[in-house]
């Protein structure tokens, strides 16, 4: 067992957290990374109203004694969300843990602190991290170029984060982007990171909801199928390379540039749902990290879990028989 103090505080068998994925983080796939022992997220967005949040979580905890999560992603949209009454359904029944992402978090983190709830918070830069920190954030996930979702507009791999925040940060983070197998999850642990995260190696599980035809197609990508959207916009995301994020990029990038009203059409929300539902990979864009190359195998969750828990340990084990001990006798 690989136990760090991030798998105390937030009471998991194994140091790996789901990252909330929208449309595809429902009640019994949460439930099933939860029981595999890591820590399952449940996306607030993605249930229409605070009031369906409550059910959500509701239907969550008949699945599974263990803990698990809400994720509240604060992002530009045109109708904004009711956040706050989220975040009160979700205090209210309970939640302890919450995953929060985005621009102006404060007001959220004030209410989740009040309530003493425990908060990650989603940073693509040290200095995004160290302000969440001083705002009192409990937990920093720290996310690299490599992952799916929003990367910031840094540029930084997640080899290089991982290593500022070793140097920089005094609370204890997570680490994330581009990490699909123990080898990620050993890395993540000599990096500093007490927990590793991701979303698109458990969006590839028998009980993610996605469609299997999308499981298939992440199955035979490579680590080039993934492509940046919004980036012209200064909202980059990292979504599956398709005739429909390929139209974005284009369009963003003819002479004179793109408002979002030019685009909006291809990157509407319930187009990517329909990704998921279908199976169809060119209904709309959707969320997608580079790790997609390193994804052979659509397991369990528990499978997958046992797996990345059993690599990450022999490859510890493994890295200290590289230790030559010298004898007197050799110097
Ligand atoms: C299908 C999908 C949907 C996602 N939706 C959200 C979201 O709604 N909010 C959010 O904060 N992150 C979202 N993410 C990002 C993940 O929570 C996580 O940060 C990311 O997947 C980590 O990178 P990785 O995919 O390389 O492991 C999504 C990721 C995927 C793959």
């Amino acid at each position: 067992m690989i136990e760090t103090p991030l798998t105390k505080i937030l009471n998991i068998r194994v140091p790996i957290v789901q990252g909330g994925m929208h449309w595809v983080s429902y009640p019994s796939f949460v439930a099933a990374v939860s029981n595999a022992g890591a820590l399952g997220i449940l996306t607030a967005l993605t249930q229409p109203t605070p009031d369906a949040l409550r059910i959500a979580i509701r239907e969550t905890r008949k699945l599974t004694d263990k803990p698990f999560g809400v994720n509240i992603t604060i992002l530009p949209s045109i109708d904004t969300p009711d956040y706050a009454g989220y975040a009160k359904a979700a205090v209210e029944e309970g939640v302890r843990i919450f995953e929060t992402a985005g621009n102006n978090p404060g007001p959220l983190i004030t209410y989740f602190k009040s309530n003493d709830c425990i908060i990650i918070h989603k940073c693509t830069s040290i200095r995004h991290a160290q302000s969440a920190a001083w705002h009192g954030v409990d937990i920093l996930s720290i996310d690299g170029f490599e992952c799916a979702g929003h990367p910031g507009e840094d540029d930084i791999g997640g080899l290089v984060l991982l290593a500022r925040a070793a140097q920089e940060l005094k609370k204890p983070y997570i680490a994330s982007g581009g990490i699909a197998d123990g080898r990620g999850l050993a890395a993540a642990l000599a990096l500093g990171a007490a927990v590793m995260h991701t979303g698109t190696r458990f969006l590839c599980t028998v009980e993610s909801p996605a469609h299997q035809n999308i499981k298939d197609k992440i199955v035979s990508s490579t680590e080039q199928d993934t492509v940046h959207i919004f980036r012209t916009l200064h909202n980059s995301s990292r979504v599956f390379k398709n005739s429909v994020s390929q139209e974005v990029v284009d369009i963003e990038r003819r002479p004179g540039g793109a408002k979002f009203s030019d685009i909006q059409h291809l990157v509407d929300g319930q187009k990517g749902k329909k990704v998921y539902e279908t199976g169809d990979p060119e209904a709309g864009v959707w969320s997608a990290g580079s790790c997609v190359g390193l994804i052979k195998d659509v397991p369990s969750c528990k499978e997958l879990v046992e797996r990345l828990e059993r690599e990450a340990e022999d490859i510890i084990e493994g890295l200290e028989k590289l230790r030559v001990r010298r004898t007197d006798a050799k110097l």
